[in-house]
């Protein structure tokens, strides 16, 4: 699949919530309504890999009230986008860690991995538990056990190598947005981000639908990327 991979911070959920004078997590269950807008949008806007900040690694924090409604209704949404997700040939999986994932909401949710692995018009990618750093660490942890079986040389090690266990065979990152004017990564693919175009916007999460996403596309569409190159490759100069 080769197209765009377009990453999503998904941020402002709370002062969502907030300001309607509901509780935080009213805004949470308002943002899966623009999952779901974003996720059939993106495959007619040649998005081909989507990648959704759901929960970090540091969202534990949160007070246990909130950090179990986000998995309820992480379960929830497995359950009622199954038949969708499966119609539109979405295929889904997880990134992050998988060992302090609740247990009924891990079941559904591999579950899903499970029934959309041979989704192919968009590879949605949930971020859950996850920790950009954690997975560098994990992917250095990789190469070093290779290294001590005598399987890999240190001198051998190279991006390549560690991307390999890093972007889980996604392609880098083309477009990372986050709604709710913040403009920072919080731990969020930092390695996969390294020639991302970054756009942020002022809306709230649950204020953002596919037509937003339409928009950010467009402004993408205007960057000039070079990778470090030259865009033009300028004509040669005669000699003589
Ligand atoms: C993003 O919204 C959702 C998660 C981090 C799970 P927030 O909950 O961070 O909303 P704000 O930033 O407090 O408004
Ligand atoms: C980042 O948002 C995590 C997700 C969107 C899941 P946060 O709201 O947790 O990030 P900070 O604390 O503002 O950096
Ligand atoms: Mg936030």
């Amino acid at each position: 699949m080769s197209g765009m991979h377009v990453g999503i911070i998904m941020d402002g959920n709370g002062r969502w919530a907030k300001a309607r004078g509901k509780p935080r997590w009213r805004g949470h269950v308002a943002g899966v309504d623009s999952v779901r807008d974003v996720v059939r949008s993106a495959p007619n806007l040649a998005v081909t890999t989507l990648t959704l900040y759901a929960f970090s690694s540091d969202n534990w924090k949160r007070p246990p009230t909130e950090v179990g409604r986000l998995f309820w209704l992480l379960r929830e949404y497995c359950r009622s986008e199954r038949a969708e997700l499966l119609e539109n040939g979405v295929r889904v999986s997880a990134i992050g860690r998988r060992d302090r994932i609740p247990r009924s909401a891990l079941g559904t949710l591999e579950e899903l991995e499970d029934a959309t692995r041979h989704g192919t018009a968009l590879h949605l990618r949930l971020a859950i538990d996850y920790s950009s750093r954690w997975m560098i660490s994990q992917a250095a942890a990789q190469l070093a056990r290779n290294v001590q079986r005598g399987a890999l040389d240190p001198d051998e090690i190279c991006p390549a190598r560690m991307e390999q266990f890093i972007n889980q065979g996604a392609p880098d990152l083309d477009l990372l947005i986050r709604t709710a004017g913040e403009q920072r990564l919080s731990d969020f693919m930092l390695w996969e981000a390294a020639y991302a175009e970054l756009y942020y916007t002022k809306l709230l999460w649950p204020e953002f639908r596919g037509r937003d996403l339409a928009s950010a596309l467009a402004e993408f569409g205007r960057r000039k990327r070079s990778f470090g190159g030259l865009l033009k490759i300028e004509p040669q100069v005669k000699v003589g």
